[in-house]
């Protein structure tokens, strides 16, 4: 599991978990499973908005393979770091997904409820095939059964932010994934 080291960025203070050369050689490592795996076929992903858009967008340029894309948005955390439990679809997917191969870029698996939520719904329109790629993964979070094919880093239970990751809808153009000082999250 990634340490996090004490940085400094303007006159915020973050503490680094992971830096942006780890994330980018552990994503060229990732998309090469992906290439493997899918050897030969069309991988259809689906970005769950908005959390997962860096993600993704830096993990399709790394398949060696026919690809397509859609984006999909559930309700999250608003403005809290604490999940309502509750999983609502924003946003539908463009296309039909039925007999592809589709693999959902995730940001964060955390208590697990918007993965379980959204497989039972992209199940129920018949992909082929139907995986999950989460650049991130707090296992000691999870309140239901959900796991993700391809996992970037496991991380601790903190709440991080940057690649993507958000606070109150700030910090997701952050390159490193960090963990938020306590006496900023209430600026
Ligand atoms: P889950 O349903 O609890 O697994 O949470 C999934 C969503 O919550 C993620 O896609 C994120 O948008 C958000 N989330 C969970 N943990 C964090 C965090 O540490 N920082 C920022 N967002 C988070």
């Amino acid at each position: 599991m990634p340490q996090a080291t004490r940085a400094k960025s303007g006159s915020k203070r973050y503490k680094i978990l992971i830096r942006s050369a780890a994330i980018r050689k552990r994503v060229q490592e990732v998309a090469r499973e992906i290439t493997r795996d899918f050897k030969g076929e069309r991988v259809h992903l689906i970005g769950v908005l908005k959390g997962g858009c860096i993600f993704l967008s830096d993990l399709i340029r790394e398949i060696d393979l026919e690809t397509s894309l859609d984006f999909i948005a559930v309700s999250s955390y608003g403005k809290n770091k604490d999940s309502s439990g509750q999983v609502r679809l924003l946003k539908d997917l463009d296309s039909n997904i039925a007999g592809l191969n589709v693999i959902l870029v995730e940001d964060i698996l955390d208590t697990g409820l918007t993965l379980s939520y959204l497989l039972r719904v992209l199940q129920q329109r018949k992909p082929k095939t139907l995986r999950v790629a989460a650049l991130l993964d707090k296992p000691s979070r999870r309140r239901v059964n959900a796991t993700a094919d391809y996992i970037g880093f496991q991380i601790p239970d903190e709440f991080v932010i940057g690649y993507g990751l958000d606070y109150a809808e700030r910090y997701r153009n952050l390159k490193d994934v960090c963990i938020l000082d306590p006496e900023t999250t209430s600026q």
